[in-house]
């Protein structure tokens, strides 16, 4: 897994020493807005970085832990999560950030550099991103990244909105990066 770099931003794997910051960021009802809700135990933030680091280990898509260049801080992620259990079968972009550092566009940033990073250097043939038709920030977030609302589905029993963007889009869009 490469550590990706950005104008402001480190995006690097996570690991075991990632548990306590990110415990806090998932107890943080913000940081969790649009979600199933926060996590009230340690273990789930557990199962959430062995889930991603175990991606890391097999060399599958994965999430990167963002942190800014000029701050010794862990303050969110943004990288790629699975959905088969969901019947769907393409690789999403989801993203999450510490609510002090919202609206300077840093997830915007980030995640352009993770749609980059899949295109080029995995070959995906699509990414998505799954938002719930009321998260303003976050749809604004997919349109910077370049996606376009392709159909709305219920999602874990919420209505939301499939945001894609093709490589052969991407392609026409930025030219090969
Ligand atoms: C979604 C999230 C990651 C965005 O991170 P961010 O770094 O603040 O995003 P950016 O600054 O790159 O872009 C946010 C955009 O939303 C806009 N925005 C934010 N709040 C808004 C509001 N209430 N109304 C209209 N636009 C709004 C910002 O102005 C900005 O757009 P602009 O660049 O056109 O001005 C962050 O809000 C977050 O962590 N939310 C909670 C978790 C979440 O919802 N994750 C996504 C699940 S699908």
């Amino acid at each position: 897994m490469p550590t990706l770099e950005t104008e402001r931003l480190i995006l690097r794997s996570f690991c075991a020493q990632d548990v306590d910051v990110m415990a806090q960021l998932f107890a943080n009802p913000d940081f969790m807005r649009f979600s199933l809700g926060v996590f009230t135990e340690r273990k789930q933030t557990i199962a959430f970085i062995d889930k991603v680091m175990g991606w890391d280990g097999v060399g599958i898509p994965s999430q990167f832990a963002v942190v800014p260049r000029d701050e010794d801080a862990l303050i969110g992620y943004c990288g790629f999560f699975y959905h088969p259990e969901h019947q769907i079968e393409d690789i999403e972009i989801g993203y999450r950030l510490h609510p002090d550092y919202w609206n300077r566009g840093l997830i915007t940033e980030a995640a352009r550099a993770v749609r980059d990073h899949g295109f080029r250097d995995w070959k995906l043939s699509r990414v998505i991103s799954l938002i719930h038709p009321e998260n303003i920030p976050s749809r604004r977030v997919a349109e910077k990244n370049g996606m376009q609302v392709e159909k709305e589905i219920t999602f874990r029993g919420f209505p939301t909105l499939v945001f894609a963007i093709t490589r052969e889009q991407w392609l026409a869009k930025y030219g090969a990066r």
